[in-house]
């Protein structure tokens, strides 16, 4: 198993937890995976990530790059109608967001609509198996009630499964 991420933290925490199960390495998908080979990895996981990049097809080549054909992507990202209801303004835009989270947590994202996110998948040679936007489980009505409410009406997040064609 390999996992990179740019963040060193981000690496030491997966360390902690993995140990010797996992190669981890700091890694920013800004730069390309030159230290993976050409179609060596039977699938790819990218949590929370994508809509981090300023160059998604970039960095969604490279990650087809490396995947053997016929192997998967499975990522997620924001909903993009989740972001739309809380920034507000055209839901078509396409533009970098930056915010502060709980309170000194600067955060920078790009918000776009769901058919340029699709067109990134396509043009980085990908095609979509699956798209699923995840409802919550019943475990967590009882510790936080109005998160479950929310998240049972509106989409927070989408999943997409890709594939790289044989
Ligand atoms: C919302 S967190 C998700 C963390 C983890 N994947 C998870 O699902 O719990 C976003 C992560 O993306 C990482 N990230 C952002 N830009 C990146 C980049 N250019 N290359 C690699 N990782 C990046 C951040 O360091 C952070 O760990």
């Amino acid at each position: 198993m390999i996992g990179f991420d740019q963040s060193v933290g981000m690496v030491e925490l997966a360390r902690a937890r993995l140990g010797d199960r996992a190669t981890l390495r700091v890694h920013d998908l800004a730069q390309p995976l030159d230290w993976i080979d050409d179609a060596t990895v039977d699938a790819i996981v990218l949590a929370l990530v994508i809509h981090h990049l300023d160059d998604r097809v970039a960095a969604l080549g490279e990650l087809r790059r490396v995947l053997r054909p016929g192997g998967h992507l499975v990522l997620s990202t924001h909903h993009p109608l989740a972001d739309w209801r809380r920034l507000g303004g055209s839901y078509f835009a396409i533009e970098p967001v930056e915010e502060v989270w709980q309170g000194d947590w600067d955060v920078r994202y790009w918000r776009q609509p769901l058919t340029a996110s699709c067109a990134e998948f396509f043009e980085a040679g990908f095609l979509i198996e699956k798209v699923v936007e995840p409802r919550p489980g019943p475990e967590l009505a009882a510790f936080f009630p109005q998160t479950y409410e929310k998240l049972s009406e509106r989409p927070g997040f989408i999943m997409f499964r890709l594939v790289r064609p044989s």
